[in-house]
């Protein structure tokens, strides 16, 4: 079994793992450069970015060929994966495939505008455990599922114009904090920061995935209106960060 998955925070590679026990393969979408991967079952595990995938894993579909005859999705949110698996299956149908399976586990949000109360963390992350081992019960005997939606409104497009336009997050800065440590700049999966006096924000294929905001050791990075703060950090804790850039590493 290969797992493909994208991670900014560590959720989804937290779930990657799990569902790997150590035997499958486990591939990090940022750093795979291949246009084709064949497997009797392969997986993509992703966080959901305003009701829809990532824009690196439409991408990773539109560009690789995925042959398997059980191809599953599960994917991690605060709370709706939207149009998420509708997605993934009509890129799937355009090379002949299907989504035969998918799940979603809700853990906390990574994104700050939206934070998971500190409170409520501990008992979420204890509940994935058993969405977890379901799910990794369903894909050992290839049970299939009706791919779903969940909740229309608002779209994706309205909800990356609100995180734009009401949170400004396209305007990405660097305050006196920063040390020049690097991780920004290695944390970025579309090394989209490059080092010059301080880091810089090139505004290449930015994913605003938060990775560079939730990493960066000094609290440092400001997405328009939204600052880090005690109550909105967050990293899976059974996630390393030397573990985030081991794997970005293409
Ligand atoms: C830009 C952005 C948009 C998000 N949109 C949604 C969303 O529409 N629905 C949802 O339930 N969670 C949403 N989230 C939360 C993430 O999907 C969730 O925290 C995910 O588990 C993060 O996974 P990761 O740590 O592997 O990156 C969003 C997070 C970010 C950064
Ligand atoms: S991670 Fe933070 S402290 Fe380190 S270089 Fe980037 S902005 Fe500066
Ligand atoms: S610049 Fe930050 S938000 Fe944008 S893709 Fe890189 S890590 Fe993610």
């Amino acid at each position: 079994m290969k797992i493909f998955y994208f991670s900014a925070t560590g959720n989804s590679l937290s779930v990657a793992k799990q569902l790997s026990d150590g035997k499958a393969e486990v591939i990090n979408i940022a750093a795979f450069d291949q246009n084709t991967a064949e497997d009797h079952s392969i997986g993509i595990v992703f966080p959901v970015f305003c009701y829809d995938i990532p824009l690196i894993v439409k991408r990773f579909l539109l560009n690789t060929a995925l042959k398997s005859p059980y191809i599953w999705a599960a994917a991690t949110c605060g709370s709706t994966v939207g149009y998420s698996f509708v997605t993934i299956n009509k890129l799937l149908k355009k090379r002949g495939q299907k989504l035969s399976y998918c799940k979603k586990i809700v853990l906390p949000d990574s994104c700050i505008a939206f934070k998971t109360p500190l409170d409520k963390q501990p008992q979420m992350l204890s509940a994935q455990k058993d969405i977890v081992k379901k799910i990794s019960q369903d894909i050992a005997a290839k049970t299939e599922n009706p791919v779903f939606k969940d909740k229309l409104l608002p779209i994706n497009g309205a909800a990356w114009w609100g995180m734009k336009n009401i949170f400004g997050i396209k305007n990405k800065r660097v305050n006196a904090d920063c040390d020049k440590c690097g991780v920004c700049v290695r944390i970025c999966p579309v090394k989209n920061i490059e080092m010059r006096d301080k880091p810089v924000f090139i505004n290449k294929d930015c994913e605003n995935c938060f990775a560079c905001i939730q990493w960066c050791p000094k609290r440092a990075i400001s997405f328009g209106k939204l600052k880090i703060d005690d109550a909105s950090k967050y990293n899976h804790p059974d996630i390393t960060l030397q573990e985030m850039l081991k794997n970005n590493q293409s």
